[in-house]
């Protein structure tokens, strides 16, 4: 209920809702209207109250709780359940967790902050309080288990999207997951899956984006950026998030009906890893080369000197030398 009243005033942006329309709609009385504002202003918002006119909002908190996950939030399923804690190890491992407990397609785990927070490769991720989005996202899609990676592709595309929706940045994929603002790593994805090896039970997808970070430890400032900090003005999480689960269920709908050849030309559309001379470190060694694209399961190709076409599956990708 609260969440709708939240949803009610946004959507004034500033102008007056009476408590009448508001008691109406969430079928309540004046009096838990009262208490659900009471309730919001202890949380941060600031809500002024005026006689006859009602309630309007002044100032919302940078919060990314159940309640702003859910005003405002215009999908059908993603995002409908949402689990959220302050802080948690990993999103990651509640995700698996909720999953194998039978939680529903959609649904979103979200941390205000990350105490174990997991990468790719098996690094850790920084994720400080009150600054990021640390998300899980459980799916049950219906498709073989060796299509999964397609969508950590999908979700790179749905999260540049989101975020240009939202705010108007405009960013970059780097091969596999990596998504680039002015050179700099702004998100990292790590899927991960649940599966017999013909059958997929859930695909949990984490999704970490630097939203409000000021600064960030030196061992990664030099590689790592926040919106905060490319803009220089503060940005508002659920509204990015909002963004983000828009373009997912629209692109995850298309995928599930069209297959994953129109994702893969919009994520070739946002990759700059495609076309480059590159080095590939992977665990078994180094390989330089060209790149030459994506498979359909998302492995990319690389073309060595020798005229070899390598496979490269997992692996930390160097550009050299200009774009061809
Ligand atoms: C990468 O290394 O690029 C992937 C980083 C993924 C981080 C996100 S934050 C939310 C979710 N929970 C985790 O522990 N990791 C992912």
């Amino acid at each position: 209920m609260r969440s709708k009243l939240l949803e009610m005033l946004i959507e004034q942006q500033g102008e007056f809702v009476s408590g009448e329309a508001i008691s109406n709609s969430l079928n309540c009385s004046r009096t838990a209207v009262w208490k659900h504002i009471e309730e919001l202003r202890k949380a941060g918002y600031k809500l002024e109250a005026a006689p006859r006119k009602g309630y309007r909002i002044i100032h919302q908190p940078n919060l990314l709780t159940e309640n702003e996950i859910k005003a405002g939030l215009v999908t059908k399923y993603v995002g409908k359940f949402v689990v959220y804690e302050q802080t948690v190890s990993s999103t990651q491992e509640i995700a698996h967790r909720i999953a194998r407990d039978g939680a529903e397609e959609g649904t979103v785990v979200v941390a205000d902050e990350q105490i174990g927070g997991k990468g790719r490769l098996g690094r850790p991720w920084f994720s400080p309080i009150g600054t990021g989005i640390w998300l899980s996202l459980i799916l049950k899609p219906k498709i073989p288990p060796q299509q999964a990676p397609q969508l950590t592709l999908l979700t790179a595309v749905a999260v540049i999207r989101g975020i240009e929706s939202a705010i108007g940045v405009h960013c970059d994929i780097k091969w596999p997951n990596d998504i680039l603002l002015n050179d700099k790593k702004l998100v990292g994805i790590l899927t991960e899956m649940q599966a017999d090896p013909d059958q997929i039970h859930s695909v949990i997808i984490g999704i970490g984006l630097n939203v409000n970070q000021t600064s960030f430890p030196k061992e990664i400032s030099d590689i790592a950026t926040s919106l905060f900090i490319e803009k220089g003005e503060e940005v508002n999480r659920a509204t990015i998030l909002h963004n983000i689960l828009a373009q997912f269920e629209q692109l995850y709908e298309l995928f599930l009906e069209a297959g994953f050849l129109p994702i893969k030309q919009m994520w070739e559309a946002h990759a700059i890893t495609i076309g480059r001379r590159i080095t590939a470190r992977t665990i078994s060694g180094s390989i330089e080369g060209f790149a030459k694209g994506i498979t359909d399961e998302g492995v990319l190709l690389l073309e060595d000197d020798f005229g070899t076409t390598h496979k490269i599956y997992s692996a930390d990708i160097e550009f050299n030398g200009t774009k061809l």
